[in-house]
């Protein structure tokens, strides 16, 4: 009965008191501490009999109850609530402990706490968690980073609460896996969560065009629910069959058709882009859609140009209803290969800048359940980058660019149907000239530097010679070495 707790966390809100219960359910004894007593005090009498805790009202006595070396999970709120929580809890550790932070906190704090805690002896995994409060519960996708030797002591555990993906072969795959140092685990969830902004954006782009062909909801509901057999099946397409079928409890109308539509953000699909600007990393399909839920929120915008702005209503003319559908199930499949691709290059660029060396099929294995963006596709992804752990992009691996070649009409019929219908598009279009941009032979880049050469004498390269050239533009126009 003293025997003491095996694994603590610290932070008894919903993320905090469901993954502390999967540890309980998992058969582990776990330490309990939230800042104000009444949430611990909550989890044990509402949760008690799921396992065994032993709830602290301290946070020395929340330490001395752990066995040593001890895993403590921080899972309170990102920012300087976390560092508060550090900062409290580094005079009462001893070597070797290892502090997880299960927040979405960003990667580059997670480079800077990680070296801080090593510094004095301890270890410091910042870890990605997705999945939701059902994940954290029942089984998320679990990206953690920090040292391997803070794996050894954490990541068994994690790997037993994670999600289990059976593959083809009868083997489990945990969706645990250690994605590198300091904060390459943070960095992962933050790309993970990029992908999802896309992933529920082209969704959403989906929906307009085929409501505005004239679908129901509710016919929009079964086309989804169908696409989810195939290709397409992952559970943001699943949850959005759920969301369209739903009624208004209050009014009986489509629940969606009465939600306001301002779409939030907490800031992960912002890092994302931000990162990949500063990794010169181009992922406009993810930008695009920052950008989309960023257009839906301005208010002022909106309202100025609903009065000022002209342009088709948003109805699509189609001939042959089920050809349309097809045909948006196809762009649908396009954009998020692309979308996806954006992320994985993303993954790639970055574990390389940061001398991470993150294994990119890990990530994506990963992925495959627990997790938001979880879906087939990941499968594929997983399997390119295991033939091939440095491939440039999964959009042109063997296995995915003749598809994508195959049903790139449909992608290209939608995107002009879109645009001559005023339906907005921007990440089912962005993706699209991604893709053309990348296969161009010759880009538009030529004239630039040609402008930047005689506005700023930048200098060009050429195409049959060595070094950089400057035109002198304002004299003879002859050509000099730059
Ligand atoms: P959720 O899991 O619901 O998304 P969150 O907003 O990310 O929760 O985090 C809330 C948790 O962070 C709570 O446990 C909160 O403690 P209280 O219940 O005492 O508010 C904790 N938290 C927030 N600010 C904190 C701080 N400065 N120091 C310590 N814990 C803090």
């Amino acid at each position: 009965m003293n025997e003491k707790a095996e694994i603590g966390v610290i932070g008894m809100a919903v993320m905090g008191s469901n993954l502390a219960r999967n540890l309980a359910h998992h058969g582990y004894r776990v330490a309990l501490f939230n800042r104000s007593p009444e949430r611990t005090d909550r989890v044990v009498t509402e949760h008690g009999a799921e396992g065994i805790f032993r709830p602290a009202h301290e946070l020395p006595e929340f330490v001395a109850s752990i066995e040593r070396p001890r895993r403590i999970i921080l899972m309170v709120k990102a920012g300087d609530a976390t560092d508060a929580t550090i900062d409290s809890l580094l005079p009462l550790l001893d070597p070797d402990d290892v502090i997880m932070d299960g927040g979405n906190s960003l990667f580059t704090d997670t480079i800077r706490r990680e070296e801080r805690v090593r510094a004095q002896g301890f270890h410091f995994v910042g870890c990605g968690i997705s999945g939701g409060e059902v994940g954290a519960l029942e089984g998320p996708a679990i990206m953690p980073g920090g040292t391997r030797e803070s794996y050894q002591i954490l990541g068994p555990v994690l790997e037993d609460i994670s999600a289990h993906v059976a593959n083809p072969d009868g083997s489990v795959d945990p969706c645990c896996a250690w994605m590198g140092p300091d904060g390459a685990g943070h960095f992962v969830k933050m790309i993970h969560n990029g992908i999802e902004y896309a992933d529920m954006q082209v969704i959403g782009e989906a929906w307009m065009l085929l409501r505005g062909a004239g679908l129901s909801n509710s016919e929009c509901a079964d086309v989804f629910a169908e696409w989810n057999t195939g290709d397409l099946d992952s559970y943001l397409i699943q949850i959005t069959a759920e969301v369209l079928r739903q009624a208004d409890p209050r009014t009986g109308a489509d629940l969606v058709d009465v939600i306001a539509d301002r779409a939030l953000m907490k800031g992960t699909g912002t890092w994302t882009v931000q990162t990949a600007l500063d990794l010169s990393c181009p992922v406009n399909g993810i930008g695009e859609a920052v950008f989309a839920r960023a257009t839906s929120s301005h208010d002022d915008l909106r309202r100025v140009a609903r009065a000022a702005l002209r342009g088709p209503d948003g109805r699509v003319e189609v001939a042959d209803r089920g050809a349309f559908v097809e045909n948006v199930r196809r762009a649908l499949w396009c954009a998020k290969v692309v979308s996806y691709s954006q992320g994985f290059d993303e993954i790639r660029t970055g574990g390389h800048k940061y001398g991470w060396n993150i294994k990119v099929a890990d990530a994506a294995r990963i992925w495959r359940d627990g997790c938001i963006i979880r879906a087939r596709l990941l499968d594929r992804i997983t399997q390119a980058y295991d033939a091939d752990p440095d491939l440039v992009s999964f959009m042109c691996a063997d296995s995915v660019a003749p598809e994508l070649a195959a049903n790139q009409q449909a992608w290209r019929d939608v995107v002009g149907l879109a645009a001559t219908s005023g339906v907005p598009a921007p990440v089912f279009s962005a993706t699209l000239a991604y893709y053309d941009s990348a296969r161009a032979p010759r880009l538009n880049a030529a004239l630039t530097q040609g402008m930047r050469d005689l506005f700023g004498s930048h200098s060009y390269e050429r195409v049959d010679d060595e070094g950089s050239w400057h035109l002198n533009w304002s004299g003879d126009r002859n050509e000099e070495r730059a």
